[in-house]
């Protein structure tokens, strides 16, 4: 039972098991066992310091997943509520609907700044998948406004993730989180991921030819769709959903002479992998490109408070300065004050702490650590960039044979989940592709920390290991 009650006197688990819908949530496990449901509570996180979390009950958790993959500087940090209050108490609220905010100004010329090249013109949402909904609709108008209005369907790859709304949700390659709403946006295309671990047969030695192959996929659906018919392609930096796949070398390289063959956009989603996650404050800098719109959200305010934006380049504004033209699209909360405020807050944070260098400098001691889970039978491989790894589990080492969907359900949902959290380390148990384990801790962890998450996770795989 919870230890604390809401203002009716309710146990908070009670309240939350009548009232609260959770996201991506299955409720059977909260329901009563009387009507169904497992009778589990729902875990309630009350308080956080640093990388650290306290439950209800007042157990501690280490905060492997940053929240979601989100608190950058750390919990607690008094600087962030005071910037947001201090801007609650001069304009809570504003509108950027042909108004301003200084709040808003200010992030707007210092997120320009950070990004590469002429990325210069930023439209702020409230999260990831505002922006990437947000990264399509300027994709189909520019080409409109340019004499190329046939140009509207999208490219992105399988199993990524990015975002909800209807559009966004087309765009992601997840079939089961799609299902349930289809019809969805049609036009959007799938290729390929860069799963090294997984790829096809004869390119599993050599990763620079995989990335080419890879790229080469995206070619090839244009060609097959006519490049009059393609806006834009949308690929994460690393990729989250699938379990971290970063790029191979060269990649990026190929995508973005593919991207300038076809007159293709090429939207970096950096939900997860802006703001530090990799080492730099947008990532297409950790893997050398420049992409023609950034979509970013979480790591930019430490979610302290919401807020995202697509960074779009001189080009694609250009049509949009002249005339009557506008792009009819916004967000009532879309670079909300308080948000950009604790935003400017964070970011003085991050640099004021080095915490890009830090990431940059430790992500090799970090990957060494976990690599070292490589010695379990079910640990298949570890993967990822900077703060941010992704750990594949396999039921055959030799073969790389992964799970079934039954096996899956036992191993991740019924013990592994909560073995973790139990253990004390709350992460991520993902199969939205092969069954992985995700990190992405606060960026202000070091070499103790790395230890004691890769004990934690040592001990319940090799757990894990004996039930299969
Ligand atoms: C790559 C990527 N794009 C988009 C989104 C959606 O962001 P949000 O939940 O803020 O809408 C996410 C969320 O995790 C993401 O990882």
């Amino acid at each position: 039972m919870s230890q604390q009650t809401t203002r009716t006197g309710t146990p908070l688990a009670d309240a939350a098991r009548d009232h609260l819908w959770g996201h991506f949530t299955r409720h059977s496990v909260y329901e009563p066992t009387a009507s169904g449901g497992s009778g589990a509570d729902v875990p309630i996180i009350v308080r956080g310091q640093g990388h650290r979390i306290w439950d209800d009950r007042g157990r501690e958790y280490f905060d492997g997943l940053a929240g979601l993959f989100t608190v950058q500087v750390g919990h607690g940090r008094t600087e962030l509520a005071e910037a947001a209050a201090e801007q609650a108490a001069k304009l809570a609220y504003f509108p950027l609907w042909s108004y301003a905010h200084p709040s808003g100004i200010e992030l707007a010329e210092r997120l320009a700044g950070y990004a590469p090249a002429d990325l210069n013109r930023v439209f702020f949402t409230t999260g990831g998948g505002e922006a990437v909904e947000s990264a399509w609709k300027l994709a189909k108008q520019y080409f409109k406004l340019t004499g190329k209005p046939g140009k509207t369907k999208v490219i992105s790859r399988s199993i990524a993730y990015h975002g909800t709304p209807h559009g966004a949700l087309s765009i992601t390659g997840i079939p089961s989180a799609k299902a349930p709403f289809e019809p969805l946006v049609p036009g959007a295309l799938k290729v390929p991921h860069t799963g090294f671990y997984r790829a096809p047969e004869h390119l599993r030695d050599d990763e620079y030819a995989f990335g080419q192959w890879a790229a080469e996929r995206i070619a090839e659906t244009i060609e097959f769709e006519g490049a009059d018919t393609v806006a834009a392609v949308f690929l994460e930096p690393v990729q989250n959903s699938g379990g971290c796949f970063p790029p191979p070398p060269g990649y990026f390289e190929r995508v973005r002479q593919i991207c300038d063959e076809y007159d293709v956009l090429l939207v970096s989603d950096e939900t997860i992998c802006a703001f530090g996650r990799i080492g730099s404050m947008f990532a297409c800098d950790d893997f050398g490109y420049v992409p023609d719109i950034i979509t970013c959200a979480k790591g930019m305010s430490s979610g302290y408070s919401p807020i995202g934006a697509m960074i779009a380049s001189e080009r694609l504004f250009e049509p949009f300065r002249h005339g009557t033209t506008t792009f009819a699209h916004g967000y009532t909360f879309g670079g909300h004050p308080v948000s950009s405020a604790v935003a400017m807050a964070n970011l003085d944070l991050m640099e004021s702490e080095g915490l890009n260098a830090k990431v940059a400098n430790l992500a090799p001691a970090f990957k060494a650590q976990l690599d070292t889970l490589l010695e379990l039978p079910i640990v298949g491989d570890v993967r990822g960039a900077g703060y941010f790894y992704g750990i594949e589990l396999v039921k055959d080492k030799t073969t790389r044979e992964s799970f079934n969907e039954a096996e899956s359900e036992r191993l991740l949902r019924g013990f592994l989940s909560k073995a973790l959290f139990e253990a004390g380390l709350y992460c991520r148990a993902d199969d939205r592709g092969d069954p992985v384990i995700q990190l992405a801790p606060p960026l202000t962890i070091g070499e103790p920390e790395f230890a004691e998450l890769t004990g934690i996770l040592r001990d319940v795989l090799t757990r894990a290991s004996e039930l299969l």
